[in-house]
């Protein structure tokens, strides 16, 4: 098994990278080093400019990812604010903002960087769409997760395990990208 260092607080993004990557030969650890998320328009500027951050303090090479919800009706909110906006109005405050609206579509995008030392980080991302649920369902999962049903499921990513949740997402899917440019650096 290779190791893949990953830079994150969040232990349900590493419980999802690790049931992904491990097939591939990938042990996932994870390192809490914490690094500042730059105020900028796109997701793939706020990692790119945490992998930057990161490398000038850790000599290894690493993921990080960074990732948000984007809401139609709401022309893309809570986007890059998805993290403030999780833990200011929450679930309950999106549910709200929604209420008696009819298009409840929703994308979700994450975005990864894999580093190595001195080099320019390289950057993969991934898109799940789905629709905003009118209430909260399930407790699995993380974040959005009660309140997302992705296209081509009857269920909530909080209704789901980590290995279903994984077929589906937007982190999923760009660590699927991320396992063929590690692939190819071997
Ligand atoms: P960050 O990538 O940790 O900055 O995530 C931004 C926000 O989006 C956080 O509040 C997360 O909880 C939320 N988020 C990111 N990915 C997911 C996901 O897969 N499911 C639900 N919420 C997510």
């Amino acid at each position: 098994m290779k190791k893949l260092f990953f830079i994150t607080s969040n232990k349900g993004k590493v419980h999802e990278a690790t049931e992904k990557l491990r097939p591939l030969g990938f042990s996932v650890v994870q390192k809490d080093l914490g690094y500042p998320e730059v105020q900028a328009d796109f997701l793939e500027e706020v990692a790119a400019w945490g992998a930057t951050h990161v490398q000038g303090r850790f000599n290894h090479p690493f993921m990080l990812e960074d990732a948000g919800l984007f809401i139609d009706a709401l022309q893309g909110f809570p986007g890059v604010y998805s993290k403030y906006v999780f833990f200011t109005i929450g679930l309950e405050g999106i549910l709200r903002l929604l209420r008696g609206v009819e298009n409840r579509k929703a994308v979700f995008r994450s975005v990864y960087a894999y580093s190595k030392p001195g080099k320019k980080p390289i950057i993969v991302i991934g898109e799940c769409t789905g629709v905003i649920s009118t209430e909260k369902q399930g407790n699995h999962g993380f974040g959005y997760d009660p309140i997302f049903i992705p296209v081509g499921a009857q269920k909530t990513f909080g209704e789901m395990t980590v290995v279903e949740k994984n077929q589906y997402s937007h982190r999923g899917k760009a660590l699927d990208k991320l396992a063929i440019v590690l692939k190819d650096l071997q």
